[in-house]
């Protein structure tokens, strides 16, 4: 197994070697990290929800009701009325007909991705689109046509001259790692001219975009045939969804096999997604949210930052491995914890220090991070 340590060691001479950071906190803006306090600038906690009283409390009661693990997969003996009900609310938060439940979000994206195309379809996907959408067209056996980001106009190109019966564009809503948003109108229209499915992967928008916090078709009016999102992020539990027609719904839980074979989510993860719902509608956090990006957009703007993200993950681009390495840990060390990404998560040459906003940030949170961005932006000419 010598070639392991070779392997390592490649990684480690290229600086992309990954280790684990430990926190020893909740995923609140001010954490505790090997002792030390450090503002919290990447979380995808968006609204502060995993800590919010009413989740909590939705948790705990389902433990108390159904237990710690659901013990069986949905379709043997793992379903119970919480997982129909959370189905139930995101179908209508999302002004679908159904909604199917899936264990993670990358299960999400593969398994429907792979159950809908099939060797002889054509997969049109964003170049930046998030690795589990990758996975799932890898796993399609579908022709797959990588366009460059947000081109609508190689997109029509494409479908142009297709001879394939079955085809489907997918793009990530909010993109995972530059916060700008797909061009969801144009992919629209052009499926619609076309005959092509639109699949939308709205993990980063749902909770937080859109007049109702629905997220990108919600925020440009118009409606996408596969709608996948993750109860992970804003949603502040854990798990992938879809939600479209009855019909996909059902397709979905027949076909998809992440779906079919996996143990059904812990309840009070469920149970923390639904509260989560609840409490977006009820309280609206995203309206915090937004002051929040725009104190924290004009204050790298006055720094001399072109920020060109749309939403609340804001990159701060370091280039080169070396570099981004560097930037982040000094980042760290001025008091603020926002890791630095490599390749292969994004182009070589396009590292970057991923900084995203939370509803719960202060203002003083905010101000001191910018501080330390200021810092490292001087010493390495960012
Ligand atoms: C765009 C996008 N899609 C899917 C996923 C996967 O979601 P999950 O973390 O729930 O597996 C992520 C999470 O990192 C993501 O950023």
């Amino acid at each position: 197994m010598n070639w392991l340590s070779d392997e390592l060691a490649s990684l480690k001479n290229r600086g992309l070697y990954r280790s684990l950071s430990t926190i020893g906190s909740a995923q609140t803006p001010r954490i505790l990290k090997d002792g030390r306090e450090l503002i919290l600038l990447s979380s995808n906690n968006y609204l502060g929800l995993t800590t919010h009283p009413k989740v909590k409390k939705a948790a705990l009661e389902a433990i108390e009701q159904y237990g710690t693990g659901a013990g069986g997969s949905r379709l043997t003996t793992g379903n119970t009325e919480l997982y129909n009900s959370l189905e139930e609310r995101i179908a209508k938060f999302k002004g679908a007909e159904d909604a199917l439940v899936f264990s993670t979000g990358y299960m999400a994206n593969t398994g429907t991705i792979s159950s809908l195309m099939k060797n002889g379809d054509l997969i049109l996907s964003d170049e930046l689109n998030h690795a589990s959408i990758i996975d799932g067209c890898r796993l399609s056996r579908a022709e797959v046509v990588v366009y460059p980001h947000r081109d609508v106009s190689f997109i029509e190109k494409a479908l142009r001259v297709s001879k394939h019966s079955r085809k489907v564009i997918v793009t990530d809503g909010v993109f995972s790692m530059d916060g700008d948003i797909a061009p969801l109108p144009e992919i629209v229209e052009l499926a619609e001219k076309y005959d092509a499915m639109v699949m939308v992967d709205d993990a980063h928008a749902t909770g937080v975009l859109g007049k109702h916090n629905r997220g990108t078709p919600d925020y440009f009016n118009v409606s996408v045939d596969v709608n996948m999102g993750t109860l992970s992020k804003a949603l502040a539990s854990v798990g992938g969804y879809v939600s479209g027609s009855a019909e996909l719904i059902d397709y979905l839980r027949n076909r998809a096999r992440p779906f079919i074979y996996s143990t059904a989510l812990p309840p009070p993860v469920v149970a923390a997604a639904k509260a989560a719902i609840d409490v977006i509608e009820e309280e609206n956090p995203a309206k915090q949210l937004w002051q929040n990006i725009a104190m924290y957009k004009k204050g790298l703007a006055e720094m001399g930052f072109t920020v060109e993200s749309e939403t609340q993950i804001i990159p701060i681009m370091t280039g080169e491995t070396e570099n981004t390495i560097k930037a982040a840990s000094e980042l760290e060390r001025l008091g603020v914890f926002a890791p630095g990404i490599r390749p292969p998560t994004v182009p070589e040459g396009k590292g970057r220090i991923r900084t995203s906003v939370m509803a719960t940030h202060s203002e003083c949170d905010i101000k001191e991070a910018l501080y330390a961005i200021s810092v490292i932006k001087e010493k390495y000419r960012l």
